[in-house]
């Protein structure tokens, strides 16, 4: 949520800050702004609302600087408009600041120190810079230790990332976090700080990881790291080989499609990566022995996470033994259940920086609990703080809608459960053929991708016009229906429930009218002839249905048919079509794809 750059020491910052922003702008899209200087004291500012575009079109050839911010906004305190864009400043014009996350007591802040102070917008940013300014310029503090002091007032709920600029130290940029994600890039004679790596990529391959309470000060030719006491810290830096082109869109219309079509060749990444010869899987022992101490397995997740944890939570019972349960992060964080002795705990976190998921991985931390986070962000912020990372291996994903990211969550869920159930011997384990079932799976989504002409016919024919939708089906399928319907919903913005299908009938039935599409996912032999049953039942209210069936329990007039696969897998396959069905609805609609209204793909606050 919210996407920050920085540059200092080069007369190429207009152009990074506005790259760096189109990277971002998967962060939010509701305003973005610069602001740059140079030694002689000239200084511009341009904020636009709406996309990075609009502030491009915006930008005249004066607009140049040897440094400079750049905020690309998800709004959080104040409506979208340029008053409320960043980068904010201190009434003297002396200080711009750019920020990420919500400053919990700005209220109390503004009302203490601020009393007279005029605003021009209703953000708690600008508190924070007014703040820094008043320091500055009335206590006659430096300002670094002015800056610092606001950190300290800062209350340990909020979050943040900053960065700050003083026109009196124009090469000069102060840098802090708490929470929000935000690293430092290493160019030659110049340097970057970015909400994340992708963004500086076509700069630098060099980076430098920021971690909470630090202040970091980065200057063209050097970058001082201090704690909140002002002892120094020496930090390596780390390389980062990604392709920059690995997150263009290349010759696609959006990146969503891209990202439903490299499913394949990610299910094969993950047997690359994970699995040996013979099929099993290569895991960090140490992990492995820690989860056998384990009684019980906590699936931590929000969103599209949380749906492939519900389906990767079946793949543990069954393959390892240990009872599992799955929650929402942002419930578990505050309503903590009566735990087991020896809980071991999973993030599933596509970006690693889920606010609400920060959360309760924070809290865990406290109780001693050992915890894994499998991400598709290396170095990101769960990563850090667990005790175990596994990545995804699915290259940047950057549609807001995630797709591959679910798929290669549930692929690296099974990796997983494959190996814990090896390690103990679990006999389910030992003989479930992972390496063939995701070969397997690859083929299998190979050939859905390449039906889209059929999807995209269905999509227009079933869903562009109706309000709402429903996905149906028992147990793992209807696991699926979560996630289908949540990708409906996000991008085409029509009304779409994930529904138990025998649960139907205890009251959601009423919203069943004539044409109501209920697509119905059919992949589990004891549940199959049941959930047909119920599909029957919103036929004769007048539903259109829809059928995704697997090979063998399929019948003629399925809608579509899936290649059969291990049914522990089958939501790699059954996922896809409601992929592409989401986006064909979307696009006949002739809405943005990439960038749902209202959503941000990395959300960091809670
Ligand atoms: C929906 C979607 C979100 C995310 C959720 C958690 O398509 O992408 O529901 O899954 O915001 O994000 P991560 O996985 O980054 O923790």
């Amino acid at each position: 949520m919210c996407g920050i750059v920085g540059v200092t020491g080069t007369n190429q910052s207009v152009s990074i800050l506005i790259e760096g922003l189109e990277r971002l702008e998967y962060r939010g899209y509701d305003s973005a702004g610069i602001y740059v200087n140079d030694e002689s004291g000239t200084d511009y500012l341009v904020k636009r609302v709406g996309r990075i575009a609009n502030l491009k079109a915006a930008l005249t050839p004066e607009v140049q600087g040897l440094a400079g911010i750049g905020h690309t906004r998800w709004a959080t305190h104040g409506v979208p408009s340029e008053e409320n864009a960043h980068p904010h400043f201190s009434n003297d014009e002396r200080f711009y600041l750019v920020h990420n996350g919500v400053i919990e007591n700005f209220k109390q802040l503004k009302a203490e120190y601020l009393a007279g102070v005029e605003f021009k917008s209703e953000t708690d940013t600008e508190v924070i810079v007014q703040l820094i300014d008043r320091f500055v310029v009335e206590y006659h503090m430096e300002t670094k230790a002015a800056f610092l002091k606001v950190l300290h007032l800062i209350s340990d709920d909020s979050s943040y990332a900053f960065v700050l600029m003083d026109r009196e130290t124009p090469d000069t940029l102060y840098v802090a976090k708490n929470k929000s994600p935000l690293l430092v890039g290493i160019g030659e004679g110049f340097n970057l700080v970015s909400s994340d790596a992708m963004a500086m990529l076509k700069r630098t391959h060099t980076f430098m990881e920021i971690q909470d309470q630090e202040i970091v000060i980065v200057k063209p030719q050097e970058v001082l790291i201090t704690d909140f006491d002002g002892n120094e810290k020496k930090r390596d830096t780390f390389r980062v080989d990604m392709d920059a082109s690995a997150a263009d869109k290349g010759t696609y219309p959006f990146y969503m499609l891209k990202e439903v079509d490299e499913q394949p060749a990610v299910m094969r990444k993950i047997v690359q990566t994970y699995l040996d010869e013979s099929g099993s899987p290569v895991i960090d022992q140490k992990m492995l022995e820690t989860i056998k101490q384990s009684d019980r397995i906590y699936i931590i997740g929000a969103g599209t996470s949380y749906h492939a944890g519900l389906v990767g939570a079946k793949m543990f019972e069954k393959l390892t033994g240990i009872p599992t349960e799955v929650h929402i992060s942002s419930e578990f964080a505050y309503d903590q259940p009566i735990m087991s002795e020896k809980p071991f705990f999973i993030f599933l976190t596509q970006s690693g920086e889920t606010a609400d998921s920060r959360e309760v991985l924070v809290n865990v931390k406290k109780q001693g609990w050992p915890s894994l986070t499998i991400t598709n962000v290396p170095k990101s912020t769960l990563s850090r703080e667990a005790n175990f990372t596994m990545l995804l291996y699915a290259g940047p994903e950057i549609a807001v809608a995630s797709t591959k990211a679910y798929t290669a969550q549930v692929a690296v869920e099974a990796v997983l459960a494959k190996g814990i159930g090896e390690y103990l011997q679990h006999q389910e384990a030992l003989d479930f053929d992972l390496k063939q079932q995701l070969s397997l799976v690859a083929v299998g989504m190979q050939a859905i991708v390449d039906s889209k002409e059929k999807l995209e016919s269905v999509a227009s024919r079933y869903l562009a016009t109706p309000r709402n939708a429903f996905y149906i089906g028992r147990g793992t399928d209807w696991s699926v229906a979560l996630e289908a319907a949540l990708k409906l919903k996000e991008i085409s913005y029509v009304q779409a429930e994930g529904f138990a299908s025998g649960e139907l009938k205890h009251g959601t039935i009423a919203l069943i009218e004539s044409q109501t599409p209920v697509i119905g996912i059919i992949t589990q032999d004891r549940t199959a002839g049941l959930t047909r049953s119920n599909l029957q039942e919103v036929i004769s209210r007048g539903a259109s249905v829809i059928t995704i069936a697997t090979k063998h329990l399929s019948q003629t007039d399925d809608t579509i048919v899936l290649p059969d696969v291990d049914p522990l897998l089958t939501p790699l396959l059954s996922v896809v079509p409601a992929q592409l069905l989401a986006y064909y609805t979307s696009l006949g609609k002739g809405l943005d794809v990439d960038k749902p209204r209202n959503l941000a793909k990395s959300v960091t606050v809670q």
